[in-house]
């Protein structure tokens, strides 16, 4: 029977995703799309052994969110392989890999390989082309070789630390609406937190900032145009300026 090759994923920005389906491609394409960004799509799951699941989810605070977390324990394997990959923003990916790595095992997979790869940063300016077409490559190339490790490979070494570091909250930025928005709903639908209220604009405190509403606004309405934010982005900025790459653990 042809393997199948699943993505599950975690992503407010669309970096973590577009990783994995650069992955799935090298394989001969997903056959499905497990998308836990948005509340309600997290009905338990369960692989066999003849799929092969690719897993992912960005870097928050050097974990991964507490919310794909969660979503993610809903996600089973039977011995079934899986390729975790973590996207970054260019600071550091600390103990997610490994935290990644970890909670697939757990959950009845067999990790063949983890990425930690860059993608533009959520906030600032920073590496704001990322992942490009040379970073895709690399992905494709690295999903290829975990792929085909045979079954009894010794697991592969993933760098971080048990206890894992402190990490995984979302940020305290609260995004502004201004008078351009048309209350079109689609930020209320698409909040991973749901933490839009019907107004369109009322934001609870479980918003964990990840500047998804800000990035699909069709209006350009959602922001996060005060000076509290616009220094501390200018400062980051500059801050992570250097070009990090990506790191394939096999
Ligand atoms: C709350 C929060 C914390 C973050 N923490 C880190 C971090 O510790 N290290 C890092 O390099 N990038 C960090 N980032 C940036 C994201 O990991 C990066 O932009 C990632 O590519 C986003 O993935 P996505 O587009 O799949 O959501 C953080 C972003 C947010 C919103
Ligand atoms: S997506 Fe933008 S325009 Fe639509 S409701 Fe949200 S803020 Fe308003
Ligand atoms: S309200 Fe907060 S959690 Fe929801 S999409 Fe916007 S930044 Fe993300």
């Amino acid at each position: 029977m042809k393997q199948k090759i699943w993505i599950v994923s975690f992503s407010p920005t669309g970096n973590t995703l577009k990783t994995l389906k650069a992955m799935a491609e090298e394989l001969g394409g997903a056959d499905g799309i497990i998308d836990l960004t948005v509340p309600g799509h997290a009905a338990p799951r369960a692989f066999d052994r003849e799929d092969l699941v690719l897993l992912g989810a960005p870097v928050y605070g050097g974990r991964i969110p507490a919310l794909a977390r969660e979503r993610f324990l809903n996600i089973r394997g039977n011995q079934t392989p899986c390729l975790v990959a973590v996207s970054y923003g260019n600071r550091d990916f600390d103990d997610a890999p490994l935290e990644l790595a970890d909670l697939a095992a757990q959950n009845g997979f067999l990790v063949k390989g983890a990425a930690a790869v860059v993608g533009r940063h959520t906030y600032g300016e920073i590496q704001v082309t990322r992942p490009d077409e040379a970073d895709l490559a690399e992905d494709r190339a690295f999903a290829r070789k975990a792929a085909a490790r045979p079954e009894h490979a010794p697991a592969p070494v993933i760098p971080g630390n048990r206890p894992y570091k402190d990490g995984g909250k979302g940020g305290n930025f609260r995004p502004l609406t201004s008078d351009a928005c048309v209350r079109c709903g689609l930020c209320v639908r698409q909040c991973p937190a749901n933490a839009i209220a019907e107004d369109c604009r009322t934001i609870a405190g479980s918003c964990i900032s990840c500047f998804r509403c800000i990035r699909s606004c069709p209006a350009g309405a959602k922001n996060m145009n005060v000076k509290e934010y616009l220094d501390f982005a200018a400062a980051f900025t500059e801050k992570l300026a250097a070009r990090r790459e990506n790191q394939y653990f096999l």
